[in-house]
């Protein structure tokens, strides 16, 4: 190691490696971005993050041209560059199965290894199934020339929309390592968020992996409880949001979590929870998670539910109809489109003869690769005119802001599905409006 501070490599610049490296910056380390994607890479060294993310294009402007970060495509001078190298390639589902394919996470330690000519420490930073990082060591040590290269696991815990701040401020760092080395580098790699008082957890290699899975299956499982409670809400006459509030205020339970609705969607919670129950019955365990089938099936049978409520709506036919639909991204504040809740409900009312208008502040591109036979429009206006029926499936500000009234002066029928429980139904119906949500009457 040359010096206290070590100097950073981020290799992967999607969500997680994009925001990695610029925080880094940020926090006083020179860092360097890899991506193999050229044009990916040609976008950030102009400036320019590829993807929506409150807060980063300011921070990457701040330190473009500051002379201590940069982006690449090349292997070597990435080796060349820098002490410790974090893996942040993605572990997407693989197509027709439930686990996680680890093409890239295989792709990236491979083609770094072999220009590893002095003591480095690479660190793993995807989420993977139980097995990796130490499948990844052997690899490291096969095909590194400096056979005193390390590994360590250093799961990430950020959300997409609050990704700067829980990388500048996390709750906790987990470092899996295996050996006092490591977790000095470690420790000198997140020397800032250290002195803030941020509390780290030393572990090995196969909890670093859980802890991430662990931490991603609670959080589904904490949103498919309270939508099961929607269920029995529903046939009930209860109200939800109310329990939600009420069971909430039990320090053991907590309220965060706790918003039923169009359920979890994204780039990381239904595969997580997929690719947790392909590893574990691979490794024989898998009556332990079988309770995740049931996470998974919850969340997608509310999809199924929010396309029936608006069909009531509609008189059981959405031949004909107009619906606009506000929101396509998994959720606000982002524009990723991964598995959204919202796209595939749009989606299925438009295979089932709707006319789907789709207003999305910023998930419009995004959006219209995954679905191009829908139809987008540019403004919340555009969506609603004429509209039969409103559903709300993201909840952006901007749509928890609607005025029942001046929406009402611009739809042909006062409809609305507010699958995100964020609108207040005394408010619509008073002002007219057929209002249905999930697990609320
Ligand atoms: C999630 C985790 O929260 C992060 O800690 C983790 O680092 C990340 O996955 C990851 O593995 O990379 P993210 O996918 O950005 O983060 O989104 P969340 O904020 O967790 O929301 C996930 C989904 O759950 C969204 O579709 C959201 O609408 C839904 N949700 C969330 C609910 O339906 N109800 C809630 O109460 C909360």
């Amino acid at each position: 190691m040359r010096s206290e501070r070590p100097r950073l490599s981020v290799i992967g610049t999607g969500y997680l490696g994009a925001t990695h490296a610029v925080c880094m910056v940020e926090l006083g380390y020179d860092v360097i971005g890899l991506d193999i994607d050229e044009a990916k890479i040609e976008r950030l060294r102009a400036g320019e993050i590829p993807f929506f993310e409150p807060g980063l294009p300011e921070l990457l402007a701040k330190h473009i041209d500051g002379g201590r970060l940069r982006f690449t495509t090349s292997y070597p001078e990435v080796a060349e560059f820098a002490d410790v190298h974090f893996v942040c390639v993605g572990t997407p589902q693989r197509k027709g199965e439930l686990a996680a394919d680890m093409t890239y996470v295989d792709a990236a330690f491979s083609s770094l290894a072999p220009h590893l000519t002095r003591k480095v420490l690479v660190v793993g930073k995807s989420t993977v199934p139980a097995g990796t990082a130490a499948r990844m060591e052997s690899l490291l040590l096969d095909l590194a020339p400096n056979k005193d290269v390390e590994l360590a696991w250093n799961p990430e815990f950020l959300r997409e929309g609050f990704a700067v701040e829980d990388t500048l401020r996390p709750d906790r760092l987990v470092f899996g390592v295996h050996s006092a080395w490591a977790e000095q580098q470690l420790r000198a790699a997140f020397a800032p968020v250290l002195e803030t008082g941020t509390p780290a957890v030393v572990t090995d290699f196969a909890t670093a992996e859980l802890v991430k899975v662990a931490a991603n299956s609670f959080l589904a499982t904490k949103i498919s409880f309270i939508n099961a409670m929607a269920e029995v809400c529903e046939v009930t006459g209860a109200d939800v949001t109310k329990l939600a509030e009420a069971i909430g205020h039990d320090a053991r339970i907590g309220r965060r979590f706790l918003n039923a609705g169009l359920g979890f969607g994204g780039g990381c919670l239904p595969k997580d929870i997929r690719a947790f129950i392909a590893r574990a019955g691979e490794l024989g365990v898998d009556q332990a998670v079988s309770f995740l089938r049931e996470v998974d099936e919850i969340n997608l049978r509310r999809r199924v539910r929010t396309v029936e409520i608006g069909l009531d709506l509609v008189d059981g036919s959405y031949h004909g109809t107009h619906v606009a639909v506000l929101g396509a991204a998994f959720k606000p504040n982002s524009d990723d489109v991964r598995d959204s809740p919202a796209l595939d409900v749009a989606a299925s009312i438009g295979r089932r003869g709707g006319t789907v208008v789709i207003y999305d502040p910023h998930a419009m591109q995004n959006a219209r690769r995954m679905h191009p036979e829908l139809t987008y429009v540019e403004s919340l206006i555009e969506a609603v005119t004429g509209a039969d029926v409103i559903m709300l499936l993201t909840e952006w500000d901007e749509f928890r802001a609607m005025s029942p009234e001046r929406i009402g002066a611009l739809v042909a029928h006062r409809n609305l599905v507010d699958g995100r429980n964020v609108l207040d139904p005394v408010q619509w119906r008073a002002a007219g409006w057929l209002y249905r949500a999930l697990g609320r009457p």
